[in-house]
């Protein structure tokens, strides 16, 4: 099966960034950008220039600096903003302009104040003013999945016409079904036909939950860029996680015929700089690269990862840049993880103590959340007194 290139748009440092609790100054953006090269991302989003001069310096230091990925920069539709992206981004070797409109008459009217027209007109202007500047644009239409078809086809036609290299169709706030995002990328494609020699891009937000669900949709749709964010951070409740969509991705390769130049290994210690950098922890149950994302309690389960790791591990730790998979000893936990374990420490085990020690281990952990190797040791010692 011939596999699909799907351009991987890393937005960790712009919209990732909006998450509260997530800014970055200049030198922590540097230090991840590197990390997102390693990683071998396509796009690299570095910031908002126009939004600060902390920002712009962020993003001038992250194009000068980081070598392999495009490097992009966010801009409203707007002659000061577009400037001042393209200043920040100029000394990248390969530089991108992402300007943006917003497309619904919710926005339109609320936070804009403009007409339908004056948004076209932005567009227009917004779009040949950055293809002026840069031979990479990209143009999203902001809360497009909340807009009218009709109207959100002549803004993307537009945005071609001028030059837009890249076309992005946002949820911005999370609202969108599978289904109807799928839908909504078929129609925009019959509709607007210059968009098949554009790069169509997705942008999910997770209100929802939805997020990487509504990107596998639309990857289904002929999208072939996904926007993401490390550790799945963004506005509100976040962005589509990166390391869950290039997962879902290669894990159900059968399903999905495409196929990203990550390099899954670089994926876990990804996360780990992210939340060092910021100080945010990753919630243990994180898919991919949570605490818990291989570790195993119940004693059938670890009973079962013992005989192969496959009845319940869909894809190895190793590669996403975990270790190992852990049996943690809980109080689900069974005989054959016990002694598993005081094999790893040293004590292997005759039958008649493993039942003693493993009745003084329940005791315990029915009253212990967790139990520790000290406390293992400690017990194996009771164990043998009482025998
Ligand atoms: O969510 C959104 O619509 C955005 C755009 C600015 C791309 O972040
Ligand atoms: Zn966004």
């Amino acid at each position: 099966m011939k596999r699909q290139p799907i351009a991987i748009f890393d937005t960790t440092l712009r919209d990732g960034e909006q998450s509260p609790g997530c800014s970055m100054q200049p030198q922590e953006k540097l230090r991840m950008a590197l990390q997102l090269a390693a990683l071998k991302v396509d796009v690299i989003e570095a910031g908002f220039p126009v939004a600060s001069e902390e920002d712009f310096a962020a993003v001038s230091l992250v194009a000068r600096r980081v070598k392999g990925p495009v490097i992009a920069a966010l801009c409203r539709a707007l002659p000061l903003d577009i400037d001042r992206a393209w200043a920040a981004l100029k000394e990248a070797a390969r530089p991108r302009i992402h300007t943006f409109v917003s497309t619904s008459d919710l926005h339109m009217t609320h936070k804009l104040q403009k007409t339908r027209a004056e948004v076209l007109a932005m567009t227009r202007e917004g779009v040949r003013r950055a293809a002026g500047l840069c031979g990479d644009v990209e143009f999203s239409a902001e809360d497009a999945t909340r807009s009218d078809l009709a109207f959100l086809a002549d803004v993307v036609a537009i945005a071609l016409e001028e030059g837009a290299t890249v076309v992005n169709i946002p949820d911005t706030v999370g609202y969108t079904f599978p289904e109807e995002y799928r839908n909504l990328i078929l129609a925009l494609r019959e509709r607007v036909p210059a968009l098949e020699r554009a790069v169509i891009s997705v942008h999910c937000h997770n209100d929802l939950g939805l997020a990487v669900a509504n990107t596998l949709a639309a990857l289904e749709a002929g999208a072939r860029q996904v926007e993401c964010t490390v550790n799945g951070i963004g506005e509100r409740a976040g962005n589509a996680s990166l390391e869950e969509v290039v997962m879902a991705l290669r894990v159900r390769g059968e399903h999905f015929p495409y196929e990203t130049g990550i390099v899954t290994p670089e994926l876990f210690r990804t996360s780990q700089v992210l939340s060092n950098i910021t100080g945010v922890q990753v919630q243990p149950n994180k898919a991919i690269v949570g605490r818990n994302a291989f570790a195993h309690e119940s004693g059938i389960h670890q009973h079962g990862m013992l005989a192969n790791p496959m009845t319940y591990e869909i894809m190895t730790p190793e590669s996403v840049g975990v270790k190992t998979s852990s049996l943690v000893l809980g109080k689900h936990s069974g005989r054959h993880a016990l002694a598993q374990r005081y094999e790893e420490l040293g004590y292997p085990l005759e039958k008649g103590t493993l039942e003693g020690v493993y009745k003084l281990f329940t005791d315990l952990a029915d009253h212990k959340r967790e139990i520790f190797d000290e406390d293992l040791i400690a017990l194996l010692y009771d164990g043998i007194t009482e025998d």
